[in-house]
């Protein structure tokens, strides 16, 4: 689809992600340093000391939050909480002088995350925010922070801040590793191919049109639920809260594998599920969901990956097949997540939504006001 001027900020940002992603690995993946910063908090003392994490976000933030909670585990072996600012402080929050606490937020400024960071820092936690806007009530608030780089942002629903989040908290977790001396040498094979993400993201925004057919299609029903397991999960949560924020469309992301106790029975002809699922970790019980789903008369659509590695049982079932390029397993959120701001949008568009200002937000104490003093 071809860029014009007159196009809402929503779409010129999900478009704008390439280079976003690319600017992001430029400045911060270096050729020894997964991420070439060495000051407070992210010197090496202070990491070694780390022996969990705990990162608190709002909204699309907290989703980003959520994906990089798998790769922190795996990579920095670090016991990892991942929690909505909202929530913080509604429990015992075990926090203390060797936790790394990661406050993330696009506009450096939700209420939320900024008394959810205060509340790590008041019991001794290393604190670190990462951002799109600096000076910020956040980075001021915190002992050091990560930008995202997605340059000004207009619209109020997050994409081009989000992909960078992701990627830049998987370098930190790359960073996490090297520091604790866990990095094996598979995984730099790994971080040699993240410069690949923008190409694979750019691939996926050349599909538009397959997406923009899929959102005519959703737009005869009432709702979608959007089904997808591990790292993916937040996908599927970011995914519908898109559909909810920007296309005013009821959409559920769940568990694939939780689905199957209750929600099931909501299935019928009118509740289109869009799965996202690869052969490598689908497995049968996924496999046999599908089945029980088209046996209730629902749409299926997978978005999955195309090519050697199709999970033919699973896209011989699906009414229609978004074909995700092939991705080592790590990189699959940054790009199964294309498809599915690319539908709000195109949703939003057939709903008559103003996609720039699709009021969702509270608005008001919602966000600190920038400081008037500076
Ligand atoms: C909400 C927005 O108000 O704030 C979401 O509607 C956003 O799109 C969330 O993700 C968090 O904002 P931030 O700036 O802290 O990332």
């Amino acid at each position: 689809m071809k860029e014009t001027d007159k196009e809402p900020f929503f779409i010129k940002e999900i478009r704008e992600q390439p280079k976003v992603l690319a600017n992001t690995l430029t400045k911060y993946l270096g050729p020894n340093l997964y991420l070439k910063m060495t000051r407070p908090p992210l010197d090496e003392a202070t990491l070694r000391g780390v022996n969990q994490v705990y990162i608190t976000a709002c909204g699309t933030s907290y989703h980003a939050g959520m994906t990089a909670r798998y790769i922190f585990e795996e990579l920095s072996q670090l016991p990892t909480v991942v929690e909505p600012a909202s929530e913080a402080g509604r429990h015992h929050l075990l926090v203390d002088d060797k936790t790394l606490a990661v406050a993330v937020s696009q506009s450096g400024r939700s209420s939320d995350t900024l008394s959810a960071l205060n509340l790590a820092k008041a019991r001794g936690a290393v604190t670190l925010a990462l951002v799109n806007d600096s000076p910020s009530p956040l980075t001021e608030a915190a002992s050091g922070y990560l930008m995202t780089l997605a340059g000004q942002v207009f619209t109020l629903s997050s994409t081009k801040a989000f992909t960078s989040q992701t990627l830049v908290l998987g370098l930190l977790a790359f960073r996490l590793a090297q520091s604790r001396g866990l990095m094996k040498e598979p995984w730099r094979q790994e971080l040699e191919n993240l410069g690949r993400v923008p190409e694979m993201v750019r691939y996926v925004l050349a599909l538009e049109d397959r997406v923009a057919l899929m959102a005519k299609a959703l737009a005869n029903y009432e709702q979608v639920f959007i089904l997808a397991r591990g790292a993916l999960l937040p996908m599927a949560y970011e995914g519908a809260l898109k559909l909810k924020e920007v296309a005013h469309f009821h959409a559920e992301g769940y568990s694939t594998g939780e689905f199957g106790h209750g929600p099931l029975g909501l299935v019928g002809p009118r509740s289109p599920i869009i799965l996202i699922a690869f052969a490598d970790e689908a497995g049968s019980s996924t496999l046999a969901l599908a089945r029980s789903l088209k046996a209730r008369g629902a749409p299926l659509w997978l978005i999955s990956e195309d090519g050697p590695k199709k999970d033919l049982a699973l896209s011989s079932l699906a009414d229609d097949f978004f074909p995700l390029p092939a991705v080592q397993p790590r990189l699959r959120p940054m790009v199964a997540i294309i498809p599915l701001q690319l539908l709000a949008y195109h949703l939003g568009r057939l709903r008559r939504v103003d996609v720039d200002n699709p009021g969702g937000l509270l608005g008001g104490e919602d966000w600190v006001q920038p400081d008037k003093s500076h």
